[in-house]
């Protein structure tokens, strides 16, 4: 690709002369495509979830996140987007593919199976001058497999023939089209010199924010995986802290509060669990590369085992509490593993479930969010509804700091429950003084 070819993509890619496909219409590939949608470029929503195919074409998108479904509508409005589950067909349509299927964990190792399957739908149909941009996080050193895989498959090469970006995806959910467009600068790697300077232009069309160029694509892998450690092995910091501070007798609360006034502690909460597609899987990830490597890190497991540990101890802290009483219900509250999103991807909520199960707890889960759910064991009611299973409870769990639980009002909670039920207020959320006739247990506390 040439300086003018290169210069002139923002304008092809806006005229639909250059077009887009972007493989895995999930949570992140619902952001990506409606950013590039709403910069005006013409779109292939490629996805194997051939109901959420057909909903994108018949204009029937059920995505809540913000400003989504109207990107979607207007994009099959002005046929600027199509859906298909047919890789290849979409690959051979498109010049730029951007890749956004996730990468999990198969027993603690990166899964990289969609990755792979979409990297061999990319390869039937790659032509010259074509640009694929990898946005999940992966062990370090994955761009270079992918590049070396493409380069054997096909008789291209890249930086000559094709052109290779990795851009980790750096989004929240409720925010993630403000994330890409004007919150956080975008996180750019390439091949070669080429790929750097196209994937400039290219996210100058999308992002408010001057990108950070990384040096190698490497690097962008490792910078994605350790902003993730960083949380995981700082709420795994507060976490042991917390409970080291309630065995003293003491408030963590108080104390991170006081020790965060000054700039050089930054003190993360702590909590009944970390959940999520990316905080508990990042480490690792890590862990992998350095295994690999024969590097020694000891922090990524150790915060991993402290946060994995959080919901049997605080199962364990409410059931002391508790005593010989038999025949316990629990409510839980909250099924996302954040709050005010519906996101229970790898929910802290299924291991306190899982918990509550060996202690014969009786148990029922509240989620505003959420009135079904397989993945919770059968006996475990679930509601959307608080009033349909609060009746009867003795405890109540919080484990998601949904913004209704912070107002939940204790009149009520005993009026409903016909009980003096207590409360385990994993995410601290509660104002204390608003509480004088039940017990309230606390994280830190
Ligand atoms: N979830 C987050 O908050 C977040 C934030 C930043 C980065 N990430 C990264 O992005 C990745 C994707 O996350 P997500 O939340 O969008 O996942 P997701 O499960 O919401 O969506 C993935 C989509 O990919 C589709 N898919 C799988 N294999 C496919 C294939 N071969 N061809 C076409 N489509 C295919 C699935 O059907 C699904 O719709 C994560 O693994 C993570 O590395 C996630």
């Amino acid at each position: 690709m040439n300086q003018k070819q290169i210069h002139e993509l923002p304008s092809n890619i806006k005229l639909g002369n250059k077009k887009l496909s972007i493989y895995g219409i999930g949570f992140v590939g619902t952001a990506i495509a409606s950013t590039w949608l709403r910069a005006g470029a013409s779109i292939i929503a490629v996805d194997k979830k051939s109901k959420l195919v057909n909903e994108i074409n018949n204009k029937k998108t059920t995505n809540s996140e913000p400003k989504a479904k109207e990107a979607f509508l207007e994009g099959i409005n002005n046929k600027k987007l199509i859906a298909t589950s047919n890789g290849k067909w979409a690959s051979k349509n498109s010049d730029i593919k951007i890749i956004s299927v996730p990468v999990g964990l198969d027993k603690r190792t990166a899964d990289l199976r969609f990755l792979y399957e979409v990297v061999d739908d990319i390869i039937t149909g790659l032509k010259k001058d074509d640009i694929i941009i990898v946005t999940p996080t992966v062990p370090i050193g994955t761009s270079t497999k992918i590049i070396k895989l493409i380069e054997n498959k096909t008789r291209l090469s890249v930086e000559k023939d094709f052109f290779f970006i990795y851009n980790p995806e750096r989004i929240s959910a409720g925010q993630a089209i403000s994330d890409i467009e004007n919150n956080y600068p975008p996180i750019l790697s390439g091949s070669g010199k080429t790929s750097i300077k196209i994937a400039n232009k290219m996210f100058g069309i999308i992002s408010s924010k001057k990108p950070i160029i990384m040096s190698c694509t490497e690097a962008a892998e490792a910078e994605k995986l350790i902003e993730g450690l960083y949380r995981d092995v700082n709420i795994a910091l507060a976490n042991e802290l917390s409970v080291f501070c309630e065995k003293l007798g003491i408030d963590f609360w108080e104390i991170r509060d006081a020790a965060n006034s000054q700039p050089y502690s930054q003190l993360h909460k702590p909590g009944i669990g970390v959940g999520g597609y990316c905080i508990p899987v990042y480490p690792w990830l890590l862990t992998q590369t350095a295994i690999d490597k024969g590097i020694n890190v000891n922090f990524p497991l150790l915060g991993r085992y402290t946060n994995e540990k959080m919901p049997e101890y605080s199962v364990n802290r409410i059931m002391s509490k508790i005593g010989k009483k038999k025949n316990i219900t629990a409510l839980i509250l909250g099924l996302s593993f954040r709050g005010n999103v519906a996101d229970n991807r790898i929910s802290p909520t299924y291991d306190v479930v899982k918990e509550l199960m060996k202690k014969k707890v009786k148990i029922r889960v509240h989620d505003p969010f959420f009135d079904y759910d397989p993945l919770l064991p059968k006996q475990v009611k679930l509601s959307c509804e608080l009033d349909k299973v609060i009746s009867g409870v003795d405890v109540i769990i919080i484990s998601t700091d949904h913004n209704e639980y912070k107002e939940i009002d204790e009149e009520y909670i005993i009026k409903k429950s016909k009980k003096k039920p207590m409360i385990f207020d994993g995410r601290n959320i509660l104002n204390q003084d608003d509480f004088k006739k039940l017990k309230i247990l606390t994280i830190g506390k």
